[in-house]
């Protein structure tokens, strides 16, 4: 078999075999393929697409190309979710202990952030001694113990989409759905878990900037896993405004802890019942998705859900005495109120100008050596929908670097204010599910 063959029928539209495919992700790996024939082959797939079969055999190629995490040595159902990234996405850090709960398994990897969204270790590490990570014996006795552990990779998963995501990123061929899905359920198909919950954002926040771009890869990535066995699940949730109030790490980790006592966000407080609801249905725990809802309300009412919190930063070393006095956690040197330039009604805040500007106040990374400031960040007082009055502030940023007068102006430019009054809308907007 040759990839210049196989290169030459996709850029003609056809269907490439199981065999071929797998040659290629194969070939790829081992470094007999060369970078420039595998983007050629990236940007043909990206103009002719992939049929829901060569999909399935690309990600089954795909998760197949390094170690995959055993996780039978856990009893029950063991339920994972995935976001494709979000400004202010703190949902794993609330939901996690919720449905670990109500009963649920929880064996999650996550990652670092980058760029404009920020990642799950990062924000767990922003509680001084937090381990993320644990050896596969460790991570497995510690979900059969408490539920739940949330560590960084610890096999050497999927090097085939480690080496195509990078190709991807500077030949221009990110944006293929098929490249895309095969991307993301490897590396969770890779993970282990019995279900999967697919948070698949959009708006300008986000990815997939339209609802109708998220509904095509999150039916992708439905189909995908159904077709390799798992009951996989979608949402739809807008980005088209930071998720909560919070973006950066210490400060999203407050929030989550207020969430799970019931005060957090209506947006975020909102997300994590439905998704929780999900995943508990999707555990064999609740019958139906309002059940489900029931359960999750009732862990943050009686405080269970923070117990679980609790107990999970415990077992990875952290110094819980932060969740219980949330005013340990260190402040910035600047906290500056970002004024509104006149009154109106907040009509839209560009997630991804706010993403980018708590990473410039030091909360996020540009590249992945950057170091990142756990108190940074940037904490906004209006959403869309609310009304606000000139001089009044939108927003709080804080941070421990001087000479950021640009990125505060940037901040009040992500606020569109208009005299005419605004509805929210919802952020959860639908499920997928075959
Ligand atoms: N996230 C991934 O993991 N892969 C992609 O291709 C895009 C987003």
């Amino acid at each position: 078999m040759r990839m210049v063959d196989i290169i030459e029928e996709k850029v003609e539209g056809k269907a490439l075999s199981d065999e071929e495919i797998r040659f290629f992700i194969d070939g790829y790996t081992k470094g007999s393929i060369p970078d420039y024939q595998a983007s050629a082959w990236a940007m043909a797939v990206l103009f002719q697409g992939m049929t829901p079969h060569e999909i399935a055999t690309l990600t089954d190629a795909m998760e197949h190309s390094g170690e995959t995490m055993d996780l039978s040595a856990i009893k029950g159902i063991k339920v994972d979710k995935h976001s494709t990234g979000g400004v202010g996405d703190k949902t794993s850090l609330a939901l996690g202990p919720l449905v670990a709960a109500c009963g649920a398994k929880l064996a999650k990897m996550s990652g670092r952030g980058l760029g404009h969204t920020g990642g799950t270790l990062d924000k767990m590490e922003s509680v001084p001694g937090t381990n993320v990570f644990l050896t596969p014996e460790q991570f497995i006795d510690q979900v059969n113990r408490i539920g739940i552990a949330i560590v960084g990779q610890t096999a050497e998963v999927d090097p085939a989409d480690k080496k195509l995501y990078a190709l991807r990123d500077v030949t221009g061929t990110v944006q293929s759905i098929p490249l895309i899905a095969s991307s993301i359920m490897s590396k969770k198909l890779a993970c282990g878990s019995n279900t999967i919950l697919l948070d698949v954002k959009f708006g300008n926040g986000a990815f997939m900037k339209t609802i109708d771009d998220a509904r095509e890869l999150a039916k992708t990535m439905v189909q995908i896993g159904d077709d390799l066995g798992r009951d996989t699940r979608a949402i739809l949730t807008d980005m088209n405004e930071p998720l909560g109030f919070a973006v950066g790490n210490a400060l999203e980790v407050q929030e989550a802890i207020a969430t799970l006592h019931g005060q957090g966000p209506r947006d975020f407080t909102e997300l994590v019942t439905q998704a929780g609801a999900i995943m508990l249905c999707q555990a064999k725990i609740a019958t139906s998705v309002e059940a489900g809802r029931k359960k999750i309300q009732t862990a943050m009412q009686d405080g269970s859900g923070f117990q679980k919190m609790l107990e999970l930063f415990a077992a990875q070393g952290g110094d819980i005495s932060y969740l219980e006095h949330p005013e340990k956690f260190p402040k910035a040197a600047y906290i500056t109120p970002i004024l509104a330039p006149r009154s109106g009604y907040v009509k839209a805040i560009d997630s991804l100008e706010i993403g980018l500007s708590a990473m410039r106040l030091g909360a996020g990374r540009a590249t992945m050596r950057d170091k990142i400031d756990m108190a940074a960040g940037i904490v906004l007082q209006k959403k869309i929908g609310n009304y606000v009055e000139q001089g009044k502030p939108l927003a709080y940023a804080y941070t421990n670097k001087t000479g950021v007068e640009e990125v505060l102006t940037q901040i009040q430019a992500a606020f569109t204010l208009d005299e005419n009054k605004v509805k929210a809308g919802p952020v959860v907007h639908e499920m997928i599910a075959l």
